[in-house]
């Protein structure tokens, strides 16, 4: 028997495992699948909603680290997963995406022995993503979590590029695709149960979807209020669109320190919700007519649905989404906004590829490549 621990903290984290997990189900008389929570992302609306829709297990372990400053965050993961690894010895760790937790448990891992002397093996799923920024605290969490990985699995050509030059051994790197486009497509079956368009009194392609949440973009006041600037000027090329803007915390409570309430409230047609549930989400996501961010994830799924992405950052990790998929890099710059808008008022703007392996099967080929080598 075998076992495997996967280590998830924050929302994006966990439409990236659920797809693994299931996965790794169809072999359970032989691998044991056991899911650590670290408890950096606590809200239920950030965190539960998502293990209820996504249909995964309550978590066997929960650190309930909760937030904190990012040394003290990941040393307080680091303190507890080191202790759960003494005592489930297990074979392989499994880390998703580029959060503090991802990161502070492939640091243990890779220090910690196992029941066999070495220390244990750390799987990366997502793997070679760089925004070749390093004031972004993800692009630091993903260095290290690559060079500490034994399996490093990638979603895109550009990662294989990044781990070539940065020297890992080409035995360690699989190219399987997305597994967060695994679950979008899956999960895209159930949208039509969703009432969120009904709830917010607003029908297909007559909205604009928007979410907020990068360091950089909110805890920044002149950014943050640009950023609502552009907002406001949408409706100057999208006249009479809502702006759906479902509010990250982190988000709310910038605007709410910078006392920027005044200004949400002079954008025209702006829905606030509280952060929603991955069904309800994708199927805002699914109807929108465009869709500005700063996510990463967001930027992806864009891509795979066709529907025009403008990214409120100056790079990106996931080259692959400008190249050839819907995401267009704007930065805050609000001519290069308007433009694009006025582009997709005009049917201009291009349609793009999905990318290559964002074919829903990721999960199945991760799983295949670890039976064979644990
Ligand atoms: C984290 C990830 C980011 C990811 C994002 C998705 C890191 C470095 N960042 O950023 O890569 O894209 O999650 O959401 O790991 N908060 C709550 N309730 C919660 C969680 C957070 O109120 O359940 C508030 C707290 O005030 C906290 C702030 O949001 O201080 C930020 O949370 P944190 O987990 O540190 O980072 P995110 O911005 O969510």
């Amino acid at each position: 028997m075998k076992k495997i621990i996967s280590v998830v903290g924050a929302r994006p984290n966990f439409m990236k495992m659920a797809p693994v997990h299931k996965e790794l189900q169809k072999y359970k008389s032989r691998i044991i699948h056991k899911i650590v929570h670290t408890g950096q992302h606590y809200d239920k609306k950030m965190s539960d909603v998502f293990f209820k829709e996504l249909e995964l297990p309550k978590p066997d372990i929960y650190l309930g680290v909760g937030s904190k400053s990012h040394a003290e965050q990941k040393a307080q993961i680091m303190i507890e997963f080191e202790k759960i690894i003494l005592k489930e010895k297990p074979d392989l760790v499994m880390v998703y995406g580029d959060v503090n937790s991802t990161t502070a448990a492939s640091i243990v891992s890779s220090k910690t022995l196992s029941a066999n002397g070495r220390p244990v093996p750390v799987a990366h799923i997502e793997s070679g993503l760089r925004s070749f920024d390093r004031t972004m605290p993800e692009e630091i969490n993903r260095i290290i979590t690559d060079v500490l990985s034994d399996y490093l699995f990638v979603t895109e050509p550009s990662g294989m590029r990044n781990l070539k030059r940065e020297g890992i051994d080409d035995s360690k790197v699989f190219f399987v695709g997305n597994t967060m486009i695994d679950s979008l497509k899956f999960y895209l079956k159930k949208i039509k149960g969703s009432e969120i368009l009904d709830e917010l009194c607003i029908s297909k392609n007559e909205y604009v979807l928007t979410t907020l949440h990068r360091p950089s973009n909110v805890d920044d006041k002149t950014n943050l209020k640009k950023i609502l600037n552009i907002f406001k000027n949408i409706n100057r090329i999208s006249p009479d669109v809502a702006i759906v803007f479902p509010v990250h915390p982190r988000t709310l409570k910038m605007i709410d320190k910078f006392r920027l309430r005044n200004f949400t409230d002079e954008i025209n047609n702006l829905i606030i919700t509280e952060p929603l549930g991955y069904i309800d989400f994708l199927k805002l996501v699914s109807n929108a007519r465009y869709v500005l961010t700063d996510s990463g994830g967001i930027q992806e799924e864009t891509t795979y649905l066709q529907i025009p992405c403008l990214t409120l950052r100056e790079n990106t990790e996931r080259p692959v989404t400008s190249e050839i998929g819907t995401n267009e890099i704007c930065g805050l710059n609000e001519k290069a906004v308007l433009t694009c808008i006025k582009k997709i008022e005009s049917g201009k703007f291009r349609k793009g590829r999905i990318p290559k392996l964002w074919d829903g099967s990721a999960s199945e080929r991760i799983v295949s490549i670890l039976r064979e080598k644990i």
